[in-house]
């Protein structure tokens, strides 16, 4: 997709399709009165083409409800397209993301490859927010997964057009505009990685894909494998390895700014497991094609890395990602085993199918070794955590309510939902080993937490999160704004968190 930004009048542009934003605003105090939809706009023309249209009682500007009119008058575009932002009081530029990706999935099967997306207006529609709001939603909206349909026909809008009102501060648009086509890309580069399945995504094609990334973005990536992992006594790491003919990788990128202060370091650590079969502790076979997006953590970080590339924050950063595959083998790890981790933590292994903690624990040690005085990881790391928050929010976890506290803020802009757990000390108690320091699972009650806790031990010291994205890593239907498939979520708000640090 071709972006660009135009201030421009909207009922002047030229355009397939002009996409304006209406909301739901209850005029009269009366419950029972009707509600009326208003366009989120100032100009006459454009008021005056949707009028009758808004007032037929046809269209209620619900959230992603759509209304298309052709040949509308006195505007130069063929077709108009309202969309709604639920109701008036209520409405955030969250809602213009999603608006602005219900539009472009409108467009898509409907053979319209150009669209105009007028800015709406409004005391809740700051200028930069809104513009980087629009076009990421336009971008992610324009996202699908059927890459390997063989009579797959390409529906993707080749130029979208945002168009900034005359009131609006022409520099702030400007400024929220470009970082929105910054996240929406790299959003789609994490889901693009995380759409391949494990047969074309193994550790090494992962590996060379964010090299790729790298050279393009001007970051500098190493990537190692079996005799690294070895040689940095990485145990954990290798254990979950050692089962699998596809050797691993261990991806190291970083980004180092002139100017950026000593400290701090911010280190992003990947779970990467190109597919987890459960290993030795097999999965059950229903639903276990699914697994191919178990990288989808260390996918984030490198499409955050791609963000952070452009966005050029003035702080360091380094992402580990620990790419591996789980497999069952004469060579893989078993349930009994005891793994040295690169810490020096004696692990004591229950189920090979909790692998995403094993390759995260070395991760993490190498992060800091590698001088990361702040980590943050993300992971598809427990379906237990699926089973407490559902799809809506992603689980948070971390030992500093500081370091909490900036992805807090990242949130504010970035849109996504996750929800804080606990990390009490109590829950030590159901990983502790009688053969060696920890369990590598903590029984059936409260495994999103346990997990986590298992991570703590190897954040030590360190301000450290822990993002479990298990339950929101893939879409299981589509939405009116996204595709079903990898959805990318994580990746915005891990970058927004890396430029809270931002000096
Ligand atoms: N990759 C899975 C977690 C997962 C589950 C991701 C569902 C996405 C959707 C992880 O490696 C795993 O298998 N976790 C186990 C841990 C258990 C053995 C303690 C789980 O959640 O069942
Ligand atoms: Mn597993
Ligand atoms: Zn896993």
């Amino acid at each position: 997709m071709k972006t660009q930004l135009l201030q421009h009048e909207a009922a002047k542009a030229t355009s397939e399709l002009l996409v304006v934003f209406a909301a739901d605003q209850q005029t009269s105090k009366d419950p029972n009165a009707k509600a009326e939809p208003v366009l989120l706009s100032e100009e006459a023309a454009l008021l005056s083409a949707v009028k009758s249209a808004l007032s037929s009682g046809e269209f209620k500007a619900a959230g992603s409800e759509t209304l298309l009119l052709h040949a509308p008058a006195g505007v130069k575009a063929s077709r108009l397209l309202i969309v709604g932002l639920g109701k008036k009081a209520k409405a955030t530029v969250h809602d213009v993301r999603k608006a602005a990706g219900t539009a472009v999935r409108f467009a898509k099967p409907r053979s319209i490859r150009e669209l105009a997306i007028a800015l709406p207006t409004g005391d809740s529609f700051p200028a930069h927010a809104t513009a980087r709001a629009a076009v990421e939603g336009a971008l992610v909206g324009d996202f699908d997964p059927d890459t390997y349909r063989s009579d797959r026909k390409d529906q993707s809008i080749q130029d979208l057009t945002i168009l900034s009102p005359a009131g609006a501060s022409q520099a702030e648009v400007k400024a929220g505009y470009t970082e929105g086509v910054i996240l929406g890309e790299s959003q789609n580069f994490t889901r693009t990685l995380v759409n391949e399945p494990g047969n074309r995504m193994t550790p090494t094609v992962l590996g060379q894909r964010a090299a790729e990334m790298c050279k393009e973005a001007g970051l500098k990536c190493e990537v190692f494998s079996t005799e690294k992992l070895h040689e940095e006594k990485m145990g954990a790491f290798w254990a979950v390895s050692q089962g699998s003919a596809e050797p691993p990788a261990l991806i190291v990128i970083t980004y180092e700014p002139e100017g950026a202060p000593a400290e701090p370091v911010l280190g992003l650590v990947g779970k990467g497991i190109t597919f987890d079969t459960g290993g030795i502790s097999i999965k059950p076979s229903d639903g276990m094609e699914k697994m191919k997006y178990d990288m989808a953590g260390g996918a984030s970080m490198i499409g955050a890395m791609r963000a952070i590339a452009s966005l050029k924050p003035k702080v360091k950063v380094i992402s580990v990602v620990c790419a591996a595959e789980n497999m069952p083998s004469g060579t893989a790890y078993k349930p009994g085993d005891v793994i040295i981790a690169k810490s020096g933590k004696a692990i004591e292994i229950i189920n090979t199918d909790a692998e995403g903690r094993m390759v995260l624990a070395d991760g993490l040690t190498y992060a800091r070794q590698l001088g990361a005085t702040h980590l943050i990881d993300a992971a598809t790391l427990t379906g237990a955590c699926v089973v407490a928050l559902g799809t809506t929010n992603a689980g948070i976890f971390s030992n500093d309510d500081d370091t909490f506290q900036h992805f807090s803020t990242a949130l504010t802009t970035s849109g996504e939902r996750f929800w804080r757990l606990p990390l009490e000390d109590e829950y030590k108690e159901q990983i502790r080993s009688h053969i060696g320091d920890i369990m590598n699972t903590g029984g059936r009650w409260g495994g999103a937490i346990t997990a986590a806790m298992f991570l703590k031990e190897f954040a030590e010291e360190t301000p450290w999160i822990h993002l479990d994205i298990a339950g929101v890593a893939w879409m299981e239907e589509q939405k009116p704004w996204i595709a079903k498939g990898p959805s990318g979520t994580a990746v915005r708000s891990i970058v927004e968190w890396v430029r809270t640090y931002s000096k």
